[in-house]
């Protein structure tokens, strides 16, 4: 099996993904793999031009591909999934599909999975769905959020916070600069003692929310710092992989995943030199973050179309020869 496009750091194979890691050249990666981070086809109610299954038959095919992700795991390492929400056919009834695949995955029988953590992606630019039931009948909110499972074989995945910190609020550097606040009982019972929060640790600890742009103006989002420079937000039109697609009349993939979210787990959960694998790639938005976080990486679409748009990312001027 013959990658379609081969880099310093990785490899992009085209095919689904379900037979291309049962190929020699995928298994022999068996137990290597140090962080799957993934968006999967969303169970959509009608078909999208990335080729989505519905109902029953998407269930089984995501039940399914539990047994396959975890043999490609090392025993620490994690998988990251993020999945939608989708919606009946004609109702305005949230369906269920995208819970039950996630607990058939994480419970499949032979796996020994379990959720480590659950977060969610808020994404208030997010065009308002399902379009019919918001914006016309007007009588159901916007769907503004993804959620991303968290997934390992132990407890204990490999995994450090502190290399993905939150700049601290206005009110910490203040009491970090003045050195005194309240210490005492709180309210909440919680003791807090004189010197609980007087050390400078570079940054508070990150929230299972991300928030991509501000709710309000008048609240600071806190995101978490990403290596490299890396932006949370894909609405950047300016970019190198925007512009580039741009000149050359490509339409981009129409559900990146925010590269800033590729960034935090990879930072989070895996080190330099450590392999990520992403088995629906599309544009490859993991395969660029883990090459410039100096990480190896495997990714695999089952669309030929989408390795132009990764071989565009991989001529971008940010990666240096050496991690391309
Ligand atoms: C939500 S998109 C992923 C987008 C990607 N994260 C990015 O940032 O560009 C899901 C991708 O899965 C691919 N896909 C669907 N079924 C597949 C399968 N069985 N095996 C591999 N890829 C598949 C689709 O072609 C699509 O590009």
């Amino acid at each position: 099996m013959s990658p379609a496009q081969e880099t310093n750091s990785g490899r992009y194979y085209v095919g689904k993904s379900e037979h291309i890691l049962k190929t020699p050249s995928c298994q022999e990666l068996n137990g290597q793999v140090n962080l799957i981070m993934t968006s999967p086809p969303f169970p959509l109610n009608s078909k999208k031009s990335y080729g989505n299954m519905l109902g029953d038959e998407y269930l089984k095919w995501f039940t399914e591909l539990a047994p396959i992700f975890a043999e490609m795991l090392t025993d620490d390492g994690s998988i990251v999934i993020e999945l939608g929400n989708s919606w009946e056919p004609g109702r305005p009834v949230q369906s269920l599909l995208p819970l039950k695949s996630l607990l058939n995955f994480v419970s499949h029988p032979e796996c020994q999975l379990r959720l480590i953590q659950e977060f969610v992606c808020y994404n208030p630019s997010r065009l308002p769905s399902p379009a019919h039931w918001v914006t016309v009948k007007r009588i159901r909110t916007v769907d503004s959020y993804t959620r991303l499972w968290w997934i390992a074989k132990s407890d204990f995945p490999k995994a450090n916070n502190s290399k993905v910190l939150r700049p601290y609020s206005e009110r910490m550097k203040y009491l970090l600069s003045t050195g005194r606040y309240n210490s005492g009982k709180r309210p909440s019972q919680h003791k807090i003692g004189e010197t609980s929060f007087l050390r400078d640790c570079g940054g508070s600890i990150a929230h299972n929310l991300f928030e991509l742009e501000n709710m309000d103006d008048n609240r600071q989002v806190r995101l978490p710092h990403l290596p490299n420079g890396f932006s949370f937000s894909n609405s950047n039109s300016n970019d190198f992989f925007s512009q580039t697609c741009k000149k050359k009349g490509i339409t981009p993939h129409p559900a990146r995943m925010p590269m800033g979210l590729a960034a935090f787990f990879i930072e989070f959960l895996t080190d330099s030199g450590d392999l990520v694998l992403d088995p629906f790639a599309g544009s490859n938005t993991t395969g660029y973050a883990a090459a410039r976080l100096d990480r190896k990486w495997i990714a695999i679409d089952a669309e030929e179309k989408y390795v132009e748009q990764s071989r565009i990312r991989f001529q971008d001027p940010a990666l240096t020869n050496q991690h391309q």
